[in-house]
């Protein structure tokens, strides 16, 4: 039988073994020179990091911002300015060609009750009314805007007192987080100057005789107001409110606060309960 391997008996190194060995570093000085490369290349950079980061305050620093901004503006290249009515207030603002009026009344007006759903025109939560139609504003450059009347959800209702789909909606209790809502508003409120006008829809029977002043079902309502999505699905209560706006007809709220009064009944009755 062979001779069995010890791993652990000690072999004499050849001569050529040993100069080979003699010319190599020592792996202490290897780790000592990787340590000093990854320190250096950290060092490296963090300095181009921080020369990036000073790049871009000196940019900022530079630009003039609106005294109504929100946020700077990252860059402004291609500006227009564009003056518009907003909210019934005369608005002259410098902006980049390609922002939204979305972007712009947000972060340069500080209007933030329009909100950014989707910013690809299929949610509706950006409805705005412009010369009284509604548009979805995140698909409505703000340079295109140039003499236009702009209204927002800010400028519907009149100081302390609310518009009546404002009014409508609490009463119904058309919405539940309210992310949508105030799209959903606006465009209820344009939708009602469409009726008006006699505007078609999708679901209108008979679209040859149209009058002024249509009578909208809740159907029509529904297809109406399609473009506005309510991911908390308020969509009844959201029907409700605008046909009792659209038709003047009142019907009763289903629905109240809990008051301080209703804890007194209920307490006295938890009581009645307790000693019976
Ligand atoms: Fe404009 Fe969704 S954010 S349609
Ligand atoms: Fe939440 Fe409509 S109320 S999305």
């Amino acid at each position: 039988m062979a001779e069995e391997f010890d791993e652990f008996e000690e072999t004499e190194l050849t001569a050529d073994e040993a100069a080979l060995l003699a010319d190599l570093p020592e792996l202490s000085e290897l780790g000592e020179a990787r340590r000093k490369f990854l320190g250096q290349a950290a060092a490296l950079g963090l300095g181009a990091f921080a020369l990036n980061l000073l790049a871009q305050e000196q940019v900022f620093a530079a630009l003039e911002t609106s005294p109504e901004a929100a946020f700077a503006p990252v860059t402004i290249e291609n500006g227009v300015t564009v003056a518009m009515k907003i909210n019934g207030a005369e608005k002259s603002l410098t902006v980049d060609s390609r922002m939204t009026l979305l972007d712009g009344l947000r972060e340069r007006l500080e209007l933030t009750g329009s909100k950014k759903g989707c910013d690809h025109g299929q949610c509706g939560a950006c409805t705005v009314i412009v010369d009284g139609r509604r548009v979805l504003s995140c698909l409505t450059l703000a340079a295109t805007c140039e003499g236009k009347s702009v209204t927002t959800i800010e400028g519907l209702a009149n100081g302390d007192t609310l518009h009546p789909m404002q009014t409508a909606f609490i009463k119904h209790d058309g919405f539940q987080c309210g992310y949508c809502t105030p799209g959903q508003i606006c465009s209820a409120v344009a939708m009602m100057n469409e009726a008006k006008n006699g505007e078609v829809s999708y679901v209108t029977s008979n679209v040859r005789t149209t009058a002024k002043n249509v009578k909208l079902s809740d159907d029509e309502i529904r297809e109406r107001m399609s473009g506005n999505i309510c991911r908390c699905g308020a969509y009844p209560n959201i029907v409700a409110a605008i046909q009792e706006v659209h038709s003047g007809r009142e019907t009763a709220q289903t629905w109240n606060f809990h008051t301080p009064n209703n804890d007194l009944v209920e307490d006295k009755e938890d009581e009645k309960d307790a000693t019976v």
